[in-house]
């Protein structure tokens, strides 16, 4: 028996486009009521009005800076409210786009990469898991990447963040793990979002596609509930030759 995300409420940080847009729509396909969010009001409009069109269930949208605590906790604050409790939380969003030396980074953009890539995971756990506890249990799933275990010239805030990750992850998966919660996070490769990635590379038909990533992060939510898969990597089969 697998688990069934039909009538499951889920959260989607980073939801307007990309990875976290397609693991959006394969939650609305698989009958969940799913939220999405970010920080730009019309994208978030528009990808909501797209997956409503893509299953059963409720689509809302909420726009929301997950580098600020306040605005996380509204957001899970909504979902509970709006669909009345949070079974299945993505942290997804991230700032993706810092590629600097150490020496030319700003303080500022260290601090906006590390306040979203790795304070904002903090904050949607830290304001589900109470809620998912009320409700008996839920799924947390931290988008990482394969820079979260592969350093890269230029990658310092971007790496430190998802190596950290690693770590909130896998000290949160030990914790909740006995309170029925599941923990896991996801470490792809490069993914063909259309937007610059921190490979400094755009486009391209090696790459792996969101749905793929979409795809896993489903599968894994639908594991019966005795069995957690916890960290996945997952990379392009045939890589770009350098
Ligand atoms: N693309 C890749 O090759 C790749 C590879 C490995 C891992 N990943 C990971 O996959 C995830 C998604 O990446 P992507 O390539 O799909 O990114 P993307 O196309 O740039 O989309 C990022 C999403 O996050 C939102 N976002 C950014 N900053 C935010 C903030 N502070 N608060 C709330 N929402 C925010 C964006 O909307 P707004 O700008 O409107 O806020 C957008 O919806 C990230 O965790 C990334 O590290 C990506």
């Amino acid at each position: 028996m697998t688990t069934t995300l039909s009538g499951k409420r889920a959260v989607v940080t980073g939801g307007s486009r990309g990875i976290g847009f397609a693991i959006a729509r394969a939650l609305v396909r698989a009958g969940a009521a799913v939220m999405i969010c970010a920080r730009n009001k019309g994208d978030v409009e528009a990808a909501v009005d797209s997956l409503r069109g893509c299953g059963p269930g409720p689509v809302l949208g909420q726009t929301c800076d997950v580098s600020d605590p306040e605005q996380v906790q509204d957001l899970i604050r909504y979902c509970v409210t709006r669909l009345g409790r949070i079974d299945i939380l993505i942290n997804n969003a991230a700032a993706v786009r810092a590629r600097k030396s150490v020496e030319e980074m700003t303080v500022q953009e260290w601090r906006t990469t590390i306040g979203t890539n790795l304070d904002g995971v903090f904050y949607g756990c830290h304001f589900a898991v109470p809620e998912m506890k009320k409700s008996g249990g839920g799924f947390i799933i931290n988008i990482s990447s394969l820079a979260g275990k592969h350093a890269f010239a230029g990658g310092s805030a971007y790496n430190a963040s998802k190596f950290g990750l690693t770590g909130l992850s896998e000290a949160l998966m030990e914790e909740v793990r006995h309170d029925g919660i599941r923990v896991a996070y996801v470490m792809p490769g490069s993914v063909n979002t259309g937007s610059r990635s921190t490979s400094g590379a755009s486009g391209g038909s090696w790459k792996m596609a969101p749905e793929d990533v979409a795809e896993v992060v489903v599968n894994t939510l639908r594991q019966h509930p005795r069995c957690l898969v916890s960290r996945i990597e997952m990379r392009p089969s045939k890589p770009r030759k350098k």
